[in-house]
């Protein structure tokens, strides 16, 4: 599978959001991760929908929302609306709610024809989504707890990021996108892409490097 590479917005300045959207465009990432932050589910707050729908007309490249919030049935409508091409939510703020919320709101996403995916920390089994892996266009699993940019990738995700790839073929998915978030280097991308993941999410790899496009580059490679 070709690797993509998703560059999170989150490592970017705020103050000049057009101009990194630019910069990674021609940097060749593939898509846009978009870290929303509620100060609840995790400590920090970022942006809401508003970011979306401002950095939508600027690029084709696929807006991938990664939502980090609580009660994220109720936040959709406003991802949706804004123009994001993919949803993800988080299993944690779903099972707490209910059983069956994961599954209604990834239903609820795919109703607004936008792309969805279901989201684990590094301390919740892989197999706890496999109910959903129909339903999903893609599975993030969590390389670092999620909140901050710059953490150090947890290796043990590597063992679930192999079982969800065996799983999603097994269920005849094999072109499921499997996403990586947090601590990715170029360092540790090859071990990565190995055990299956083809979507890797980068923000200070990326932001941090002194040349956009040589990072993306190695990162690829
Ligand atoms: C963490 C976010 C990540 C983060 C990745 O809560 O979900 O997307 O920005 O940043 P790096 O690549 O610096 O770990
Ligand atoms: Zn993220």
């Amino acid at each position: 599978m070709d690797i993509k590479i998703a560059p999170s917005i989150l490592s970017a300045d705020f103050s000049a959001m057009g101009e990194a959207i630019k910069k990674l465009e021609l940097a060749g990432a593939d898509l846009i991760h978009c870290d929303v932050m509620d100060g609840n589910f995790v400590e920090p707050i970022t942006f809401g929908g508003q970011m979306i729908k401002n950095i939508r007309p600027l690029t084709k490249l696929t807006l991938d929302a990664h939502l980090m919030i609580e009660h994220p049935k109720t936040q959709i409508k406003f991802f949706a609306d804004a123009g994001a091409d993919i949803i993800t939510v988080h299993y944690k703020a779903c099972a707490k709610i209910s059983p069956t919320y994961l599954e209604e709101t990834l239903r609820l996403i795919k109703s607004y024809g936008v792309k969805c995916g279901a989201v684990v920390n590094p301390d919740v089994p892989v197999e706890n989504i496999f109910p959903v892996f129909p339903l999903c266009d893609m599975v993030l699993l969590m390389s670092v707890y999620p909140g901050y940019g710059g953490q150090k990738f947890i290796p043990e995700v590597l063992d679930k990021v192999k079982k969800a790839r065996q799983y999603a073929i097994s269920v005849g998915r094999a072109d499921m996108d499997i996403e990586i978030d947090g601590g990715v280097t170029a360092a540790n991308a090859g071990e990565i892409r190995r055990a299956g993941a083809n979507v890797l999410v980068a923000g200070s790899a990326v932001f941090g490097a002194e040349d956009m496009k040589t990072a993306i580059d190695n990162l690829k490679r």
